[in-house]
């Protein structure tokens, strides 16, 4: 991958702009900077390899180079979409999810709120940042990490993880899951926070109907069986009317995961 191979295979798709860095400390970094520096809607940010990517709350997301795609995608939201900034969440991980029916018949699912699963492995994790002044929203940054080959694949983690390559059993062009990707952002943005995107979102999610254990910020365990996702894009548990982004994470039952550093 060099900003040549990109420029040639994402020309016909309408980007505001687009950077490549051969290494970065955090793509959604130099993207943040980039709302600042007046970037145009719809410009992206990749890298090759990352130092210091991260995940929620600080959590770090390891991208070793050439073996992933560690993209951020810079937006400026619509009026309407001011609404609705946390459904881009789930509107990237519904992205990556119908690329990869569509494009490689490999079913994945969504383990709310920010992780795109294959055969229970994570596959991808999603972190929408975003630049205010005021109160007034001057952009928002949806990064995007995605396994593509065994060496992305981290050991030491807490929540077993996988590659395309891994779950396909055959090489895979990383330039061309970026391609279907982008393209199918561009096709699900306008249905933002609509009801068919909700029900999409709900239809592709990991764990419905089995009970989860949430661990939130606060030390709480909340136990319960999943409902589905409401129409705020919060997880509808039956213990609880909903439960809405932050810090939490969440497990299948009766299966035993440790965290480290928490
Ligand atoms: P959890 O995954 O525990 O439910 P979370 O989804 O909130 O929590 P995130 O912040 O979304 O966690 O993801 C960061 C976590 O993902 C890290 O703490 C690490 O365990 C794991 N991780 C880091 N790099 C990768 C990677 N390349 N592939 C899969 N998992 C990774
Ligand atoms: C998660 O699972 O918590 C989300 C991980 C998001 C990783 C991507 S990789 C590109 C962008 N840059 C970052 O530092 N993080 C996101």
């Amino acid at each position: 991958m060099n900003i040549e191979t990109l420029q040639t295979a994402l020309q016909d798709l309408p980007l505001g702009g687009l950077r490549y860095l051969e290494e970065v400390g955090s793509t959604n970094d130099i993207a943040l900077k980039w709302i600042e520096g007046e970037g145009r809607d719809f410009s992206l940010v990749i890298a090759n390899s990352q130092s210091s990517g991260r995940g929620r709350n600080g959590r770090i997301w390891q991208t070793p180079p050439d073996s992933a795609l560690a993209l951020s995608l810079l937006l400026l939201p619509k009026s309407r979409e001011k609404k609705n900034i946390s459904l881009f969440t789930g509107l990237g991980a519904l992205a990556l999810v119908n690329t990869l029916t569509e494009k490689y018949a490999l079913k994945a699912e969504i383990k709310w709120p920010n992780d795109v699963l294959v055969n229970g492995k994570k596959l991808a994790g999603i972190l929408v940042e975003s630049s205010w002044l005021g109160e007034e929203i001057q952009g928002i940054v949806l990064g995007i990490g995605i396994n593509i080959c065994k060496e992305a694949v981290p050991k030491n983690v807490d929540f077993p993880a996988t590659s395309l390559e891994d779950a396909l059993g055959k090489k895979v062009d990383r330039v061309e899951v970026l391609h279907g990707m982008l393209s199918k952002l561009i096709e699900l943005r306008p249905l933002l926070g609509s009801g068919e995107m909700v029900a999409a979102w709900d239809a592709n999610l990991a764990f419905r109907g089995k009970q989860v254990e949430v661990a939130r910020g606060d030390g709480q365990v909340i136990h319960g069986k999943i409902l589905g996702i409401n129409p705020d894009g919060s997880l509808h548990l039956d213990t609880l009317a909903s439960l809405h982004f932050g810090d939490v994470h969440l497990r299948p039952m009766r299966v035993s995961y440790s965290r480290k550093n928490e």
